[in-house]
């Protein structure tokens, strides 16, 4: 290519990438998220290389293949081929850090947390999706930092129990905090599965509807809110607990959500999306350019981007990076105003001599989930022109799978995958279509 039609080309591709990041903004719900980020025309509409679909790099993130009953990994999926990864977070430490937040602010304002002065103190627990490890992970932090986990099959119960007004549910029992030498009862009062009726979960919506049954049957016994996640935890926010003045807890720190802390939300967790979205490309990019996988990761690349040890993990036997979680509290919330901001060791944009442009399919399973559109897609939006890839975003309606895999129809086009699955056991989905 002469240098015409090679900055003509670059001149496309910024327009298209901005074209990206608008609709990349909505957080209304429509799967349109990436339809404006075709990128027919840019190269005449097909990847550079002849490289079989089944030999691309393929990342996974944020749903790990895993089986959504016993919770154990995919292995077939997780080693594709040998550019095969998946980026997500550590589940168990980040949902250690949320059980013990919550217990720290109960220790710590035990004056007036129970608000009915009757010794217990009752919470109620918003749950994302049963099958999805990282839901179940925070389901057991929460109840075995209170106290009220029972074992199941040698690991904490993660069920949900509907209601527990008197304290004899199966899935739970009634814990003891000593605190200034007096002893508590505390009480899962209520917990469901937030999923809604066309079957979406991780539902704010309907965790908004919950706190509402909830509050009009427990009123006053509801010391606390424990979610999952910010998305429902800010609906269940919003709704009841800022006016009632009881702490609501969730997961993922978007903005929002840390926003509010100033209001009375009691805490969340980041579970460094900055750091997971710079994994989830460079580990294409790397793969791409051929080089090792931990360039720009644990060792320096040429423009000086690297991660250090504190910020995530790698394992090589489930070929899985994990970004570690930090909690974020009254106390530090101002240093995580911005959870679209870049993390700033890895910000240095990419020379494209080196490190052609490439196209990548991406998508998000669900379009209206909080984390991912707020959050996750717009840093992925970020570091897409740092590493010189050229994405084409595509929303899921959360539901169906093939509400995706049907707009995965010419994968030739593509030189890298990045999938988020509606269901973890469904990688299979895709790598079929990537095998034929
Ligand atoms: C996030 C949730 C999100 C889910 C989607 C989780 O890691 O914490 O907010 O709904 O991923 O898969």
């Amino acid at each position: 290519m002469n240098k015409r039609i090679v900055s003509l080309a670059m001149a496309t591709l910024l327009g298209l990438s901005l074209a990206a990041c608008s609709s990349g903004d909505s957080t209304s719900g429509t799967d349109d998220t990436g339809s404006s980020a075709k990128t027919e025309g840019t190269d005449g509409g097909a990847s550079s290389s002849d490289v079989a679909n089944k030999d691309k790099p393929l990342v996974w993130f944020n749903r790990q293949p895993s089986n959504s009953s016993t919770g154990e990994l995919d292995t077939a999926a997780l080693n594709f081929n040998d550019k095969t990864y998946y980026v997500g977070f550590d589940a168990n430490q980040g949902a250690e850090l949320q059980g013990t937040m919550i217990k720290e602010y109960i220790e710590n304002n035990i004056d007036k947390i129970d608000r009915n002065g009757d010794g217990v103190i009752g919470y109620v627990l918003a749950i994302g999706d049963i099958g999805h490890n990282d839901s179940i992970a925070r389901t057991r932090g929460v109840r075995k930092a209170l106290g009220t986990g029972v074992e199941k099959d040698g690991d904490i119960n993660s069920e949900p129990v509907g209601t527990n007004a008197d304290g004899s549910a199966s899935a739970v029992q009634d814990g003891t905090l000593e605190i200034g030498g007096k002893k508590y009862t505390v009480r899962e009062l209520a917990s469901q599965e937030m999923k809604n009726s066309a079957g979406a979960t991780w539902d704010a919506a309907t965790a908004g509807n919950a706190i509402g049954t909830w509050s009009s049957s427990f009123g006053d016994e509801i010391d606390i809110i424990a979610s999952n996640n910010d998305g429902m935890g800010m609906s269940m926010f919003n709704a009841w607990s800022k006016d009632n003045e009881v702490p609501t807890f969730g997961y993922d720190a978007n903005s929002d959500a840390v926003a509010a802390i100033a209001e009375g939300y009691g805490g969340t967790i980041s579970q460094h999306a900055d750091v997971q979205a710079y994994l989830t490309l460079r580990v294409l990019r790397n793969a791409l350019d051929g080089v090792d996988v931990d360039t720009g990761i644990g060792t320096a690349d040429d423009a000086g981007n690297v991660l250090s040890d504190d910020v995530y993990v790698y394992r090589e036997e489930e070929r899985s990076y994990y970004a570690l979680n930090v909690a974020v509290t009254a106390d530090n919330y101002q240093d995580f105003t911005d959870s679209t901001k870049i993390y700033e060791p890895v910000s240095a944009q990419l020379d494209e001599s080196a490190h052609a442009v490439k196209k990548v399919w991406l998508n998000i399973y669900n379009a209206s989930d909080n984390f991912l559109s707020a959050t996750y897609q717009p840093l992925l939006q970020n570091y897409d022109d740092i590493l010189n890839l050229d994405v084409e975003y595509i929303g899921g309606d959360g539901q169906t799978e093939s509400n995706i895999t049907n707009r995965l129809g010419n994968p030739g086009q593509y030189d890298a995958f990045a999938i988020n699955m509606v269901k973890t056991d469904n990688a299979a989905s895709y790598t079929a279509l990537l095998s034929q």
